[in-house]
């Protein structure tokens, strides 16, 4: 099993299965269009299968399928089913903004799906409209109820907080949250690729978020908890757990054990990472099992990234990448890389 030059494992993989959106979020695609990756270059589920085959012999037990906005993907539960039979993988859990959740919820918990992650950044139907081009807010909220219903292990919330956008609800989206029986995370918002509008100054920092729960709720405690994942999770003293991802003001670079796939399977090895390992040609020029990892594990064991880690460091930190850039190379947007 591969670690990296910084001694990280290779353990959780994010698959972005499509990079088409039905919502235009202004932190993820602000721009009036997009260039799609081409069709033909989309991994096929049976390439997916056999790609996870190979990434569990590598270590990887935890998979995360995005997007874009995978529920786009038609019959995404036939891709779960395949990758669930693989008896390495101990969690596969989806990222989603919800849109199509309510439908197709059931068809996900009875293929293998674990665990749910639904965005919702606003409770005004208006605001959505308004922050990401969509007029389906009620659509969402049914999402979030038929995933409560559906009995997955863990439904959790994902909010981006903007200054002077959504941080004025920062205490409803928490009581949402638990009046729902759903963990809500706030996210702080990142200079990703694709956040063409992104400025400090909209930036919501960790430390405001906990300052202003505590002024609410009393005392917030940090669950000391050792492990990978983003968020930091906090108590409060009626038992409601939330958490906040601070990629922007306190990455976590350190504890970093994703790898992600772009829908047209370039392998990232970071959320900032500029080159990648083409794996839709190694698939589809007859390269063998063992060659696939011999490659996937030369280009881990190699892995120095620390994207945000670097990014803070930076004096004059502005826009990662100017919409010529993203249009040079889609992999660039988050959302082709899987946010
Ligand atoms: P679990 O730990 O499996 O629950 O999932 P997650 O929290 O990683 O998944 P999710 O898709 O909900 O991501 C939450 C937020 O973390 C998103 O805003 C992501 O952009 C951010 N994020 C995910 N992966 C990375 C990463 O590799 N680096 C950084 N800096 N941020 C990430
Ligand atoms: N900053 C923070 N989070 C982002 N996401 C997309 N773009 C950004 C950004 N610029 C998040 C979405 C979703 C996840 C897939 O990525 O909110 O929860
Ligand atoms: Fe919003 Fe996710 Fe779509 Fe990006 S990929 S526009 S974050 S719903």
């Amino acid at each position: 099993m591969p670690s990296d030059t910084l001694g990280r494992p290779l353990r959780n993989l994010r698959i972005s299965v499509t990079d088409r959106c039905n919502m235009r979020c202004r932190y993820c695609m602000p721009e009036a269009e997009y260039v799609w990756l081409p069709r033909e270059s989309i991994l096929t589920f049976e390439e997916l299968d056999r790609l996870t085959g190979i990434f569990a012999s590598l270590g990887i037990r935890k998979i995360r399928l995005t997007g874009g906005e995978p529920l786009l993907r038609h019959d995404l539960a036939s891709l779960v089913r395949r990758l669930a039979r693989h008896q390495d993988i101990q969690d596969i859990a989806l990222t989603t903004n919800g849109i199509l959740l309510a439908r197709a919820a059931e068809a996900l918990h009875a293929a293998g799906l674990r665990r749910v992650t639904v965005s919702l950044d606003t409770l005004r139907p208006e605001r959505m409209v308004a922050f990401a081009r969509s007029a389906r807010h009620g659509d969402v909220l049914e999402g979030i109820a038929a995933a409560k219903a559906a009995g997955f292990a863990s439904v959790k919330l994902n909010t981006v907080l903007i200054r002077g956008y959504n941080d004025d609800e920062l205490l409803d989206l928490l009581e949402f949250a638990r009046a729902t029986g759903a963990e809500i995370r706030f996210i702080e918002y990142m200079d990703v690729g694709g956040a063409t509008q992104w400025d400090m100054g909209k930036v919501v920092p960790q430390r405001e978020i906990l300052d202003a729960v505590a002024a609410r709720h009393g005392q917030v405690t940090p669950l000391r908890e050792h492990d990978w994942a983003p968020a930091e999770r906090f108590s409060l003293e009626d038992g409601t757990v939330f958490g906040v991802i601070a990629s922007t003001t306190a990455p976590f670079c350190r504890t970093c054990d994703r790898a992600r796939l772009t829908a047209d399977g370039t392998l990232l090895l970071c959320l900032y990472g500029e080159n990648g390992l083409d794996m839709r040609e190694l698939l589809r020029l007859g390269a063998s099992d063992e060659e696939i990892a011999g490659r996937i594990g030369g280009v881990w064991s190699a892995r120095a990234d620390r994207g945000a880690e670097a990014r803070a460091a930076l004096a004059d930190r502005g826009v990662l990448h100017q919409i010529a850039s993203l249009r040079a190379d889609p992999r660039r947007e988050m959302h082709t890389r899987g946010g």
